[in-house]
């Protein structure tokens, strides 16, 4: 296959965006970012911006025209206007697809109670394999990224509060969990490019850390020099909140399913085998990405 030299991404303002755009300008891709006519986002000057109505298969197709690849970081609740973006990329003959997966292992949530939250997510892998099957031009990477580890500090998710010094401890607090850092996804969507053969028609799990809650409560004690006030929870609760909620027809009981498939007691939802290792990345080390953390409050 062809080396990949001219990127699109959409989404590239966001939480995964930044980051995956930063990479793939560190790496000398050529950019293009495709934008909302209304959004308010701003690029780097090295970035070809591309204002697009994301709902039009032909402003989309004229937009993806010429390019190798396409990078979609979409926001969750875009998630399923993915199959248009899909669909223009086809039509524009784009060889390669990434789209916004980035945290939990939908091929593995497929028919669980997660996975009928991430229902658009698991039809647009479908899709992206059935179209390759088709052409064998056409290819796709999906990314399974786990949580997104600085991320979740920041934003007040998954149970710990560093600045209030407070933790939920979800079950035990003993089940191992996969994360990686926003730089990590970043360098991890560079590495599928750049090696477009090995990582062609493939759903790839990466992490560049693995450990425990009160793995990581120990060494934001040790850090800090605080102790943490901790509260447990039980994940059957969160599950049984998430199920009145989905029966309401709240998409929010997202956050709870999340929280169950990652933390729970026996989840098993840790990386399993890390393609890290095909990307040719290394883990990262979890206090010195604890200090990070840290550091940047
Ligand atoms: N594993 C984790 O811990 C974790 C955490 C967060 C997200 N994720 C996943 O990562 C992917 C990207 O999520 P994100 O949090 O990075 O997305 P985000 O920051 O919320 O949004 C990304 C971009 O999507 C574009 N967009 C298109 N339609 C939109 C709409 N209707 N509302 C808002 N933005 C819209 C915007 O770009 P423009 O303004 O340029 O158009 C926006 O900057 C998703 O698949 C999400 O599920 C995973």
């Amino acid at each position: 296959m062809a080396n990949i030299k001219k990127v699109a991404i959409i989404g590239a303002s966001g939480n995964a965006g930044a980051p995956v755009l930063t990479a793939l300008l560190d790496s000398s891709f050529e950019v293009t970012a495709i934008t909302r006519p209304e959004s308010k986002a701003t690029f780097p000057a090295s970035v070809t911006v591309k204002r697009v109505d994301i709902t039009s298969v032909d402003a989309l197709t004229s937009a993806l025209e010429g390019q190798d690849a396409v990078v979609s970081t979409l926001a969750s609740v875009a998630i399923g206007v993915d199959k248009t973006i899909i669909d223009a990329a086809l039509t524009a003959h784009v060889k390669r697809y990434i789209p916004s997966e980035f945290g939990a292992n939908t091929r593995e949530a497929r028919g669980t109670k997660l996975g009928g939250i991430l229902k658009s997510k698991i039809e647009n892998i479908d899709y992206l394999i059935e179209l390759s099957e088709k052409h064998d031009w056409f290819t796709w990477t999906g990314l399974s990224t786990g949580s997104f580890f600085d991320w979740s500090f920041r934003a007040g998710i998954l149970g710990i509060d560093i600045k209030n010094k407070t933790a939920r401890i979800y079950d035990s607090g003993n089940e191992p969990y996969s994360a990686s850092t926003l730089s990590f996804i970043g360098k991890s969507v560079v590495a599928i490019l750049k090696k477009p053969a090995e990582t062609a028609n493939k759903y790839l799990t990466v992490a560049s850390i693995t450990a425990t809650q009160r793995e990581i409560l120990k060494i934001l004690e040790e850090e800090t020099g605080s102790q943490f006030q901790t509260t447990t929870v039980k994940t059957s609760d969160l599950e049984n909140i998430a199920d009145e909620k989905v029966a309401k027809g709240d998409g929010s009981a997202y956050v709870e399913y999340v929280i169950q498939w990652v933390f729970a007691d026996g989840a098993g939802h840790a990386v399993k085998e890390n393609a890290a290792k095909l990307l040719g990345l290394e883990e990262e080390d979890l206090r010195e990405e604890i200090k990070k953390v840290l550091r940047g409050l």
